[in-house]
């Protein structure tokens, strides 16, 4: 390449954030983190990280959430690319500009989407050509989330979360998502888990049976029937609006109404892609939640796109 081209490199990066369909929590291991078991969608609510040169290692944010989101070491993207550099000896900078859209603190993953779309930013404009099992090694270091965000679609999660197994699934699902402002801190929820049940079951994977057979059925009313997350009564400890929210989407004739993770967004399953956005439409004009997006899944992990300018 010229100098010319090399200064104006661009590698483009999407990552998704995810809904848990179902979330089972067990007890509190001595590493501080929780046994469970999860059922994971991707959804198209992206993520995009567009890595170019830099002297050093920086990252910008953009988005109207971008002010919410610290750009110094505790950064995700920032800390995926000085993992990625120090694992591959690599010593390039890279400015990663990351465009926001997974709401901040909300239940859905966006900070462990941008490690996800870091790593694999940064493994295509280093050249460095790590293989995803490689990648989704460091991932499971940056956090329990992160190993999903890469892989996408629809697995199943065990140990922390970071355990995967692929899960086969039909059709498209189709979902509004109440937002709001004010984010729950997930260390935060999961302490108010340990004071509602202080002698959890360990979670048993028979527990999801009936919802893998409801995804490789593609039964989307089976599935919102099906929708459960052991962190729900936390969130709504910490965030008691949250009931209202859920009784909206429920009212609106959603299949099936669920916090999101560790909450605050509420995830509702729409019998279609117009009905999802008549549930974000119940949920504005309820004035339950602070804004909506709609989205489907599942859809693919962290991919570079299209017309990217790798080494
Ligand atoms: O892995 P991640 O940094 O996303 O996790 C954030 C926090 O959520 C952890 O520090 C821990 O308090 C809690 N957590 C947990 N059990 C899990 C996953 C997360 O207790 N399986």
């Amino acid at each position: 390449m010229t100098d010319l081209r090399l200064a104006r490199r661009e590698v483009r990066v999407r990552a998704p954030g995810k809904v848990n369909l179902s979330l089972r929590v067990g007890p509190r291991d001595d590493d501080g983190y929780h046994r469970l078991s999860t059922v994971f969608q991707a959804v198209s609510v992206f993520e995009e990280i567009a890595a170019r040169p830099a002297d050093d290692l920086r990252v910008s944010v953009l988005g109207p959430e971008a002010h919410r989101v610290p750009t110094g070491d505790d950064n995700l993207a920032l800390r995926a690319a000085r993992l990625l550099a120090a694992h591959t000896g690599v010593d390039d900078g890279v400015h990663l500009r990351i465009t926001k859209t997974v709401p901040v603190a909300g239940g859905m993953a966006g900070g462990s989407a941008d490690a996800a779309a870091a790593l694999v930013a940064c493994d295509a404009f280093w050249g460095t050509g790590l293989p995803r099992e490689e990648l989704a090694e460091l991932a499971a270091t940056l956090g329990a989330d992160v190993p999903f965000l890469l892989m996408g679609q629809i697995a199943v999660g065990t140990g922390r979360g970071d355990v995967l197994t692929p899960a086969l699934g039909r059709g498209d699902y189709h979902w509004a998502f109440g937002v709001r402002a004010q984010g729950l801190s997930t260390p935060a929820v999961f302490d108010a888990f340990d004071a509602l049940y202080p002698d959890p079951q360990v979670p048993d994977l028979d527990s999801e049976v009936a919802l893998m057979q409801a995804l490789r059925a593609g039964d989307p009313v089976a599935v919102g029937a099906l929708l459960h997350n052991d962190l729900q009564q936390a969130a709504v400890e910490l965030c008691p609006e949250l009931v209202e929210t859920l009784a909206v989407a429920e009212d609106a004739g959603a299949l099936g109404v669920v916090v999101s993770g560790s909450g605050p967004t509420v995830a509702a399953l729409g019998r279609s892609r117009q009905h999802a956005l008549a549930l974000a439409a119940a949920m504005t004009a309820a004035g339950v939640v602070d804004s909506v997006l709609t989205a489907s899944g599942p859809v693919t992990g962290a991919r570079v796109l299209p017309g990217s300018d790798a080494l």
